[in-house]
């Protein structure tokens, strides 16, 4: 199974993307955390990445592409992957087409998983994220059993950087802007499942599974 997840900030692609990866035993590519752990390593491409992750804006394509073409090259992708966060603007898009095409893969499906801007806000103001499992919560939806605290590791849990309001409202409209045209990309091609992601994080995962046949 070869699936890309699109959809808003907050939206519950990582959630989901998680969930489908351990039911099809396919690698989770987020871009967002390998950018991530790239920061947290202090490695060039952290320090080039964090100055546009902490405004909200989205990474030079170059840089993206780059990464993610060496990332499903690599050998644990042969057998599938769940892309979260990838593509996300038309040029990503392209080069997509381009390195499956050089890597004779093809994709199954594009889930679009579709939540409304004030859901959005909800979201990503209440996520918490262990630093150092990575394991996602919320204060409301999924909190963890004490406070600031990973029930799975015991590390502590933080807010991102870029989950503070005033980012939020950037990321919103910088997907508005630069990711929602991809919707109509997949559409075209055929390959696009629109998904209401407004509901349970159960829900959303049956109405995924029963639009990709799984
Ligand atoms: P990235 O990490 O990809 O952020 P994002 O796309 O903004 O998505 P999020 O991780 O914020 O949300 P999500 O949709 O995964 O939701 P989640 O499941 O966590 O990217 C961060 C930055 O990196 C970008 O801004 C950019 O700078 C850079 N970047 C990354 N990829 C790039 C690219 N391709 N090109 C250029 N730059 C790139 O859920 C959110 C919260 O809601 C959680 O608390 C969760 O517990 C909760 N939740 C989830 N589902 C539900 C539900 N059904 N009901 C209730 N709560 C739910």
């Amino acid at each position: 199974m070869r699936l890309v997840l699109l959809g808003a900030p907050g939206s519950g692609k990582g959630t989901q993307a998680e969930r489908l990866a351990d039911r099809f035993d396919v690698v989770h590519i987020s871009t967002g955390d390998i950018l991530r752990q790239n920061v947290k390593d202090g490695t060039e491409l952290g320090s080039v990445a964090k100055s546009y992750m902490d405004k909200g804006e989205l990474v030079p394509d170059c840089i993206i592409v780059d990464m993610v073409g060496k990332r499903i090259r690599e050998r644990d992708c042969e057998g599938g992957f769940v892309l979260d966060g990838f593509p996300r603007t038309l040029e990503q898009a392209v080069a997509l087409d381009r390195i499956l095409k050089d890597t004779k893969l093809g994709l199954d499906f594009v889930v679009n998983i579709e939540v409304g801007d004030a859901e959005v806000i909800r979201r990503l103001s209440g996520r918490r994220v262990c630093r150092r499992c990575g394991a996602v919560y919320h204060i409301s939806f999924s909190p963890p059993e004490r406070d600031e605290v990973c029930d799975r590791c015991g590390g502590e849990l933080y807010q991102r950087d870029d989950d503070r309001e005033e980012t939020i409202e950037n990321r919103l409209e910088v997907y508005r802007k630069q990711t929602k045209p991809l919707i109509q990309y997949y559409a075209d091609s055929g390959l696009l499942k629109d998904i209401d992601g407004e509901d349970s994080v159960d829900a959303v995962f049956e109405r995924i599974l029963s639009a990709v046949g799984g």
